[in-house]
């Protein structure tokens, strides 16, 4: 049985102040402990956030990692950095990082072998723009991103990551996929790790869909059968409706 795994990307947002208050909040709410939970920071935040949840069932991630450990990246941030601070979780491929900083699926590539070599949980984001959707290409773009993506990488490496499933037309614009389009895509991207891996990877990778969840579509989502978990923008900037997502089964 997979475990539901809850993971909020902050994306650049929320400062000093409100990551305090986050935190103070959400650690006096009770939190399902059958569900896994995480939180993607920004870097300089992340620091923060883990001695703040130490002692809780949330993992503290990054949002991007560069593949190198170190040189003359100006501005990066190592994988091997996040792991000496005691990140184990990290966002590759988002939609945005695709989009406006030129993340392509070769250097997604790299950022998940480093991230595995470290062994940190990637968070694999793939998923189609609204214009190969209405040409019914979605499946295509899906199929490319995470054969090209996961070129190279092992069964027992994939069955232990996250893909997330992201609609670029759902993120942030309030407009969610139906639950039967993202069961539709999740269990298409089951059957490519089944064809790319075997039965039991397929079987055993946690597949989230992401893309305007909030507290009032989370448990028809999680409902289906092939969706483990979700990925959060907006709803997770706010203690308590990040822990209604966490709590969907209550
Ligand atoms: P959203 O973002 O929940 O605000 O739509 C999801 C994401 O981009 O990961």
């Amino acid at each position: 049985m997979r475990t539901p795994f809850i993971i909020g990307n902050w994306k650049m947002n929320m400062d000093t102040e409100k990551v305090r208050d986050f935190s103070e909040k959400l650690k006096k709410i009770d939190l399902n402990e059958n569900v896994r939970a995480g939180i993607c920071a920004p870097y300089i935040f992340l620091k923060e956030m883990l001695d703040e949840f130490a002692d809780k069932n949330i993992k503290i991630g990054a949002q991007n990692a560069h593949w190198e450990d170190s040189g003359a990246f100006t501005g990066e941030i190592s994988a091997e950095m996040l792991r000496q601070i005691g990140v184990n979780l990290c966002i590759i491929g988002h939609s945005e990082r695709r989009e406006y900083f030129g993340e392509t699926d070769d250097t997604v590539n790299k950022k998940l072998i480093k991230l595995f070599e470290k062994e940190m949980i990637p968070v694999l984001c793939v998923g189609e723009n609204i214009d190969m959707r209405e040409a019914g290409r979605h499946k295509e773009v899906v199929d490319k991103q995470i054969k090209r993506d996961l070129a190279s990488i092992d069964k027992d490496k994939v069955s232990k990551m996250v893909i997330a499933y992201e609609p670029i037309w759902a993120i942030g614009t309030g407009k969610s996929a139906t639950p039967e389009q993202a069961q539709e895509m999740c269990k298409h991207i089951r059957s490519i790790i089944g064809t790319l891996y075997d039965s039991d990877t397929a079987g055993s990778v946690t597949i989230q869909y992401g893309g305007s969840m909030n507290p009032d579509n989370v448990k028809e989502l999680m409902n289906m059968p092939d969706i483990d978990g979700g990925l959060i923008g907006g709803a997770s900037l706010d203690a308590e409706k990040f822990s209604k997502l966490i709590n969907f089964e209550n």
